[in-house]
């Protein structure tokens, strides 16, 4: 048994340290290209509804084991399941984070070579994402650099490294994107981009397109990978569960957007494609950067600085909760000391990280089932390893705990009205809907 397990204070500490870790590439990177390809605004409404019916009941899921436990995902499969083959799911989702740290570490790293670009008013300097991508020193220094940051911040614990980085960053991430948005708005031909994000085309809204928007959810709310799970451990007794999940939901949504308002306005005014996919940030708005920074130089110049830097803390944060929940299984289930256990993560996901970073150079031969190593690593991530888990999730919460435990959990020992008062519904959609649903998503991708 772990002794003084630490605790985040309150509930905005809480909720600073769950959306730091939700919001991140998801939002910025992956949420504006996925709107732009896929409809729009329908696209949002597709992604409001996955929100509410499949992604918060996974959040309150691992809320629920999370928190009722006080311990981290294997400990707390051992401890509400003993000697079961629940504990599968336990190291499951020890590794399912650090795999996806390993890859997200690589990109986190391309962040800091932009953002010192644009510190250095290099404008003109920025590389394309295939070029900085495929060269094979660069990247990995920044990838290390990148590692390392989350590493001291993890080192630091819960509440000194964990909570103290994130109650200052989390904020700070609403302030520069609100004003690289409010900036974006303003530009001469931005209106039409506004329109792209809020116009709905139910056309575009293909079955793929709603699988997309599924999948985003949860990737965005980081879940069914044991993070959310680890960090409502420490979460204390006396909160409210449904208040932290849905205040962290909330956030996590309202930053999209905004991201979504700083990019697309630009992307139109620049009259540059809204659909270029994953390239949108590296290598659309570098362009426009570069563009706008010839007749505007300072104020451009600043613009892309923020914006890099929102780019590269948002992932950090993300970054850290992946690493925390590695971290915190060693700890508590290998006796291993916090520095001990931040180390061998460390040395784990850098390697693989590695082989990422070079998939996209050297190493851009190896192909697993078709995909290079940083593609493969993505899709396993994002298209098995999380619906997996969140449906796993759902349905040990949702049919191996008793009803009445997931009750007290829920309603803190039947004190909270409101909680008490949605209590079926919710559970409702933690044993039935969300991982039907889940299951239907899979069975397509296999179909497809
Ligand atoms: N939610 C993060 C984002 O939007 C990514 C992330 C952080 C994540 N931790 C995770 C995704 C754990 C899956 C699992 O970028």
């Amino acid at each position: 048994m772990m002794e003084n397990r630490e605790n985040f204070k309150n509930r905005f500490t809480a909720v600073m340290a769950m959306a730091g870790s939700a919001i991140g590439l998801g939002n910025i990177w992956r949420f504006p290209y996925m709107v732009g390809q896929n409809g729009g605004a329908a696209f949002i409404v597709v992604y409001l509804l996955s929100a509410v019916f499949l992604s918060l009941p996974i959040f309150l899921s691992e809320a629920i084991i999370g928190r009722s436990t006080q311990k981290s995902t294997f400990g707390a499969m051992e401890q509400l399941a003993p000697s079961s083959a629940w504990k599968w799911l336990g190291l499951l989702t020890v590794a399912s984070p650090l795999i996806i740290l390993s890859y997200y570490s690589v990109v986190g790293g391309w962040s800091i070579e932009y953002l010192l670009k644009s510190l250095f008013f290099r404008l003109d300097a920025y590389p394309s994402l295939s070029e900085l991508s495929s060269s094979s020193v660069t990247p990995l220094f920044f990838h290390t650099a990148f590692l390392l940051t989350c590493a001291l911040v993890v080192k630091g614990g819960v509440s000194k490294g964990i909570e103290k980085f994130s109650k200052i960053t989390t904020p700070l991430l609403f302030v520069l994107i609100l004003v690289v948005a409010a900036y974006s708005v303003t530009l001469p031909g931005a209106s039409e981009g506004v329109r792209y994000l809020l116009k709905p085309d139910f056309s575009k809204l293909t079955p793929e397109a709603i699988m997309s928007a599924m999948g985003q959810s949860f990737f965005s709310l980081s879940l069914g990978v044991g993070t959310m799970l680890t960090y409502a451990s420490y979460v204390s007794k006396e909160e409210n569960l449904l208040r932290t999940s849905l205040g962290t939901s909330i956030f996590d949504l309202v930053f999209a957007i905004l991201a979504g308002f700083a990019i697309m306005p630009a992307v139109f005014a620049a009259g540059m494609e809204p659909g270029a996919g994953p390239g949108l940030i590296f290598d659309t708005l570098p362009f426009i950067f570069g563009k706008m920074g010839e007749s505007i130089p300072r104020l451009t110049e600043l613009i892309a600085m923020l914006f890099f830097l929102t780019v590269l803390v948002s992932a950090l944060t993300s970054a850290i909760s992946m690493m925390e929940t590695g971290v915190a299984y060693l700890i508590e289930e290998k006796g291993f000391n916090r520095d001990k256990a931040m180390v061998v993560i460390f040395a784990g996901c850098w390697t693989l990280g590695l082989l990422c970073s070079l998939s996209f150079g050297s190493l851009s031969g190896v192909k697993l089932m078709g995909m290079t190593i940083f593609g493969f690593c993505d899709s396993l991530a994002s298209n098995i390893l999380m619906p997996l888990g969140g449906m796993l999730f759902t349905i040990f919460v949702g049919w191996k705990m008793s009803r009445s435990q997931v009750y007290e959990e829920f309603t803190n020992s039947g004190t909270r009205s409101f909680n008490k008062a949605v209590f079926k519904i919710v559970y409702f959609l933690i044993r039935y809907v969300a991982p039907a649903v889940i299951l239907l998503i899979f069975i397509s991708n296999l179909v497809y």
